[in-house]
């Protein structure tokens, strides 16, 4: 069954997740309508969308039979799917990071910092997290009665997190949070490289490699001062890191600060907002959390149920296989469709509704199997602290003005959160 066209475009529309209504009610019509169907908008080639939470869940435990790396992990046109293979001696990807591998170089490549973010190694962050976190509450409140939250606080906190870990100095973060917005926002004229909102494929593509080599070149010197001088940071473990025996490839090291450096706040960073804006909305939820603290960890994981930043990740299968009865052939492309995942009626009762004590709360925000999202514990244990410093600070908070989304088909949320509040 073909999905119809008008809703084969919405799922590949940056601006129907900027509105998000339209996405959600497209993914809503397609759970009840047609679950697992085959989409093929303007310019693309035909592919799965995948909107239940359980074949969600089915694909991402099956890592041998549903690729990564073998077709592009973001849901691309034709033409620009072309060009990056003729650009990249025939890969379809612009970078190589463990999301775009598979066994055995994914395994080898994870096991080089997966201690790095196991809980019981982040619970020793614990205490710098809390003072950096601090800090931001204070320049909350220094901003008087009124800030955009996500400018002013949600975009920076995780940021300098995450840059501190890798070993990247303070002077340097807003470049990499231009060079992430970049990434991540190139269909948004508000934040990509252009200012355009209408780049044909070329100039897109340019416009990426032109943000990938910014990248590329700054973490190219932080590898031969790593190599000189190591130190106790992230930077250091990927610099001086050895897979069997021989350094790191060198778009496989780039492309593995490039992911720490993108995917390890942005994520966080939308959330954050998300879940501010949810309780300006659900003041009832607020009260609460500030009755009873111990309700926090709840309303992070329901916030990151709430936000899921990540649209999608695409999968491709290695055989034949059947999946919610249908027959998916060899060669296939599915579309891993987390929002809605996480909206799915069948695993969540009232699923559009922010509810901070909803148990149990298991969601696919961070994937499934072996490409579980790696930052999955940092993420939790950052907002929980920032929470925990916020919410006994601030007495009241309600939106002031209309909160903006990205436009972007793969990573996005609030970019602008006005709010008013009262702080001591
Ligand atoms: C992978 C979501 C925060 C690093 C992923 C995936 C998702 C995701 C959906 C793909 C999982 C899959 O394919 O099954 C999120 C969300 C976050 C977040 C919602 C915050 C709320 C972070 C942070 C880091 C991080 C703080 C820190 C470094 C990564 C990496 C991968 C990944 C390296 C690739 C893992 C692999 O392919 O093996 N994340 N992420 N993420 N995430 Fe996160």
């Amino acid at each position: 069954m073909m999905i119809p066209k008008d809703l084969a475009d919405t799922i590949v529309d940056p601006r129907a997740y900027q509105e998000r209504s339209r996405s959600d009610e497209a993914f809503k019509r397609l759970r009840a309508e047609a679950p697992l169907a085959v989409a093929q908008p303007e310019g693309f080639d035909p592919f799965w969308v995948v909107t239940r939470f359980d074949d969600i869940q089915a694909v991402e435990k099956q890592n041998e039979l549903f690729h990564n790396g073998d077709r592009s992990t973001v849901v691309t046109t034709i033409e620009a799917d072309q060009k990056v293979r003729a650009m990249m001696g025939g890969s379809p990807h612009l970078v190589r990071s463990l999301v775009q591998m598979d066994n055995p170089d994914h395994f080898a490549y994870r096991r080089l910092t997966q201690a790095w973010f196991l809980p019981q190694n982040i619970r020793d962050l614990e205490g710098r997290i809390r003072e950096i976190a601090r800090g931001f509450v204070d320049r909350m409140a220094a901003h008087g009665e009124r800030c955009d939250f996500a400018r002013d606080v949600s975009f920076l906190y995780p940021l300098h997190v995450i840059m501190e870990i890798l070993g990247v100095p303070e002077a340097d973060e807003p470049r990499m949070l231009k060079l992430t917005q970049e990434l991540f926002g190139s269909a948004d004229p508000e934040v990509n490289r252009s200012g355009s909102a209408s780049l044909d494929v070329d100039q897109g593509l340019a416009q990426l490699q032109a943000t990938v080599m910014d990248f590329m070149t700054y973490f190219n010197a932080m590898t031969e001062d790593r190599r000189k001088n190591p130190r106790k940071d992230l930077a250091s473990v990927i610099a001086n890191g050895a897979i069997e025996g021989q350094p790191l490839g060198h778009l496989e090291a780039m492309s593995y600060y490039i992911i720490a450096a993108t995917a390890g706040h942005d994520t966080t960073s939308n959330t954050t907002a998300g879940a501010l804006w949810a309780l300006c909305e659900h003041q009832d939820q607020f009260r609460k959390l500030k009755e009873n603290p111990g309700l926090i960890p709840g309303h992070v994981e329901e916030s990151i149920r709430w936000e899921t930043p990540v649209k999608h990740f695409m999968r491709t299968a290695t055989d034949d296989a059947e999946l919610a009865g249908q027959k998916i052939a060899k060669g296939d492309w599915l579309m891993l469709c987390y929002p809605s995942g996480n909206r799915d009626e069948a695993h969540f009762t009232d699923p559009y509704r922010y509810d901070i004590e909803r148990t149990p709360n298991k969601h696919v925000a961070f994937g499934y199997g072996a490409h579980v999202c790696l930052g999955q514990h940092l993420a939790r244990m950052e907002m929980r602290i920032l929470w925990e410093e916020l919410l006994p600070r601030l007495e009241s908070i309600e939106l002031d003005g209309t909160p903006t989304r990205t436009a972007a088909n793969f990573v996005c949320g609030p970019k602008s959160v006005p709010v008013r509040f009262k702080m001591h």
